[in-house]
């Protein structure tokens, strides 16, 4: 079974982070649509053709369920999604009804795209909720972290002077209505009072997820799927069940705990290199190329290792360096194997990743990976 993940950028990949810890032996397709990001400042028209395109061309390339890891995409396009494709389409809405009824004694404060703020489904599902919600735009914060910028002083700067604008003090919770502002938990959770958890929607869209396609995705080392309702309950003994998801009632009280993924992250600190890295080939399939010779290799499905891939550029334990070297003119890497014996094969609108753009996903991983304990 093949799941993908669609997202107008690099910001769904928070949602595909969390799907490798929690799902094993999963084929996933991550599709960013990199020539037409960002989609929260264009019009509703223009996201639902390019959401289309999107998903025609992961359902071509054999996706059995897609996730639409976009708020944006899933407020501008949802309905036209389920109506053009037969798979199941599963969509991201910002997590207000979770922070409110865990943190709604007090006020939510919402960020999002301005089209995601602006759309009628939004304002449907706010209406239904007691808790007094805020919301506040931030195009700008897509930008920053589609130009790899994190931590820079006019990120800074920008949450800053855009948050000044309510009473932080006042508040309960923060909801990240985009998925690119998952990158920013970090800073976020800096300017924020201690007592304002951070909300994202990852865990409701990925028991939905799981729900709707019942059997066809095997949870990880034999666990039921955790979620951020065991997670507020275990740390904060706040409790709240929000969730639609069939599972609900299996959960443990790990939250989002240590797992497989863990080795992962180790891995990557050791920075050594591999031998066949030193060799300045792919950390794929070498017995194939040494069988099968250098026409046949182009044929052969192909594979990296995300591990070594790690160790490559994490060399000297500098984590979450984006500056580092192409590491050749390898273009044909469809597939990168991870831990829990998942994969995913990654597209930029429509074309394969080359090897540094790969490497630079890996990198987007290990900041989400850090980021993903920050509430
Ligand atoms: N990551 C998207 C979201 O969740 C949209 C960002 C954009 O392209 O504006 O809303």
């Amino acid at each position: 079974m093949k799941i993908a993940f669609f997202d107008s950028g690099i910001g769904g990949l928070s949602v595909l982070a969390e799907a490798l810890r929690r799902f094993s032996g999963a084929e996933f397709l991550y599709f960013a649509d990199e020539d037409h990001v960002p989609y929260g400042t264009k019009s509703r028209a223009e996201i639902v053709r390019l959401s289309l395109d999107a998903v025609g061309f992961l359902v071509s390339r054999g996706a059995d369920g897609v996730v639409v890891a976009c708020n944006t995409a899933t407020s501008a396009a949802i309905s036209e999604l389920r109506g053009a494709f037969s798979v199941p389409v599963i969509g991201m809405e910002p997590a207000v009804k979770l922070a409110a009824d865990s943190f709604g004694a007090r006020p939510t404060l919402l960020i999002a795209t301005p089209l995601t703020i602006a759309g009628e489904k939004l304002a449907r599902l706010v209406g239904r909720l007691e808790c007094e919600t805020w919301s506040l735009p931030l195009p700008r914060l897509v930008e920053f972290a589609q130009d790899l910028e994190f931590g820079s002083p006019a990120v800074r700067t920008y949450l800053r002077e855009e948050l000044a604008k309510f009473e932080l003090e006042r508040l309960g919770s923060l909801v990240l209505g985009c998925t690119h502002f998952n990158y920013f938990k970090d800073v976020l959770r800096e300017i924020l009072p201690p007592h304002v958890r951070i909300v994202d929607g990852i865990d409701g869209t990925l028991n939905r997820l799981a729900s709707e396609l019942g059997g066809g995705l095997k949870l990880a080392h034999g666990e039921d799927l955790p979620s951020q309702v065991a997670k507020f309950d275990a740390k904060d003994g706040i409790k709240f069940d929000t969730n639609s998801s069939t599972q609900v009632s299996k959960f443990k009280a790990e939250g989002r705990g240590a797992d497989g993924y863990a080795k992962f992250n180790a891995n990557s600190q050791t920075g050594e290199l591999d031998a066949r890295e030193r060799d300045g080939r792919l950390a794929g399939d070498v017995h194939a190329v040494e069988q099968c010779g250098e026409d046949k290799r182009r044929m052969l499905p192909r594979a990296v290792d995300a591990n070594l891939q790690l160790k490559l550029y994490s060399r000297g334990g500098a984590d979450l360096s984006l500056e580092f070297e192409p590491r050749g003119n390898e273009m044909d890497i469809p597939r990168v194997n991870y831990p829990n014996g998942n994969s995913v094969e990654y597209f930029y609108s429509g074309r394969a990743l080359d090897a540094a753009q790969l490497r630079k996903v890996e990198l987007f991983l290990k900041r989400l990976d850090a980021m993903r304990e920050i509430n």
